[in-house]
Formats: structure tokens, sequence, C-alpha cells
């Protein structure tokens, strides 16, 4: 490894201390996978348990490549209990686009964390238990203390999770409908917008709010205009993403297209 990328530094001085801007992609990955290192090990070292709210997406791949390295580098995941902000409503868990698919094989199957303590939002309970299923996936975070590091990415239409624009700061976890834009961006792994499911499950805006951390990870220009209005815009329902400014544990990790909307004079 080069040691720019064992040391990633911030690219640009003048931002706040809340927006670090690393020159590429992977060096922002690199920052992100070793804050969750610190974490587990933390966590191992006091015998306790890191609780990490997951994202999926292109964002954090890099990231979780990281971590299985780091696993088969000897790291441990053994105390480490995961729960994802969302999945596709509805879907079945073995779909090739589903969340559940692309977790188990991006990361929880070659770290070793077992289903029990790998929860997410269940893409095919039937439509009349949903309701109950999301105020259940509520409970399991508190019981589990709640999340010391949740991972956040960010829509271009400035949805996190999927709470799409419109969402309210206490929203919990529950079924929503997919903004057209979302369908748009994600409809590449599923080879069409029509053979998207139209809504999902998420965890709510207030349910990530409670996390103790939360790391926001952006990469390339598509994202600029949402990180922009995230950052420096008004907080709104309009940009969900804006409701993080209400969290004093938020750090925004950048690569320098994703940072091109900011203003330097933070
Ligand atoms: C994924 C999620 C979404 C994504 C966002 C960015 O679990 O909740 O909010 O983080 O849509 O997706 P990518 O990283 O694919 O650009």
């Amino acid at each position: 490894m080069s040691p720019s990328s064992e040391s990633p530094g911030r690219a640009q001085a003048g931002l706040r201390p809340d927006v670090l801007v690393f020159a590429t992609r992977a060096t922002a990955c690199e920052f992100v996978a070793r804050r969750i290192r610190e974490i587990v090990l933390r966590a191992a070292r006091s015998r306790s348990r890191a609780v990490l709210g997951l994202a999926t997406g292109r964002s954090p791949l890099h990231v979780y490549r990281r971590l299985c390295d780091f696993h088969r580098e000897g790291l441990s995941f053994a105390c480490v209990e995961t729960f994802n902000l969302d999945e596709y409503w509805p879907i079945d868990p073995r779909h090739p686009a589903s969340f559940h698919r692309y977790m188990r094989e991006h990361l929880f199957d070659p770290i070793g964390i077992p289903r029990e303590r790998a929860h997410m939002p269940d893409g095919a309970v039937p439509e009349e238990e949903i309701e109950a299923h999301c105020l259940e996936y509520e409970r399991a975070i508190e019981r589990s203390g709640g999340i010391d590091l949740q991972l956040l990415g960010i829509g271009a239409n400035g949805h996190i999770g999927f709470n799409e624009p419109g969402s309210a700061p206490d929203s919990r976890t529950r079924k929503v409908l997919l903004h057209p834009g979302t369908l748009r961006d994600n409809q590449a792994a599923f080879g069409g917008t029509d053979r998207m499911p139209r809504a999902a499950i998420t965890m709510g805006i207030g349910t990530i709010l409670e996390a103790r951390r939360i790391v926001v990870l952006a990469l390339g220009e598509a994202k600029a205009q949402a990180v922009r209005a995230a950052v420096e815009g008004p907080v709104t329902p309009d940009v969900p993403a804006s409701w993080l400014r209400r969290h004093p544990g938020v750090v925004w990790v950048l690569d320098r297209a994703a940072a091109g909307g900011l203003s330097r004079a933070g």
C-alpha cells in the first residue's frame, strides 16, 4: 500500500471540520474502513459490542472490500452486530439486486457475521405485517443498545436510506414509495425501472439521528449538488440529508468530485 493511502489525509483546507475531502475514492473509503476498524477493536478490547448501521449501494463497496481485507489479516467481527438502513419491498432476499444478497456477498459472508447478528428490513414480509415488522426493527435497535456508527450514502436527490424528499425528521422505520429519481438511479441492477419494486422499507430520519455517530460517504460528481444542498443549504424536508445538521456527530467523507459544489470558505 502506498504511504498516501496508509495515512489518508485531508486534501483541501478551509472546509469545516466535519467535512473531510480526500483526493480519491479509495482514500475516502480507506478512512471510513479504518474508522469502523477502530470501533470494532475498541469494542473487542472492552469486551463489549460494536453496533454498526450499514448502507448498500455503490459508495460503500470499497469500504466493505477493505473490511474483508482486515478480516483476512486477523480482525475479528465476533463482537459486531449490524443494522442495515433499508431493503426494497417487495423483493425476495435471494434476488440478485436485493440488499440482502448484496450484504451477504460483499460483507457478511466474507467476515463471518451470522444472520442473528445482521439485521435487515425484510423485503419479503407480507403487506399486513409491515407495520409490526418495522416496530420490531426499531425495538431490535433499542435492545442492541443503539447504533454506535451509522454509515450513510446520499442519493442524488438528497435521500438518506430510502427517506425520499418530503421525509420528516421524526420519521421512523416504515414502508416508503421510491422517488422517480431513485428508480432511475438504481434501475441498472434490475435491468429497467419496470422490473423494480416501487417501494422499500427504510429506517426513518429519526431512527438515523439516534445513532451516536454518523459517517456520510459521498463519491463522484453526481453527488456534488446533493452534498452542497445538505451541508450548506437550508434544513428542509426537500433535502432529507439536511436533517443531519441536527446531529452533533456527523462527518462527511467526500472525494474531490463530490465536494466540488462546496464553498471553500466553509
Ligand atoms: C442504500 C441507501 C441509499 C444509498 C444512496 C446512494 O442502503 O440507503 O440511501 O446510500 O442511494 O447510493 P450509491 O452509493 O449507490 O450512490
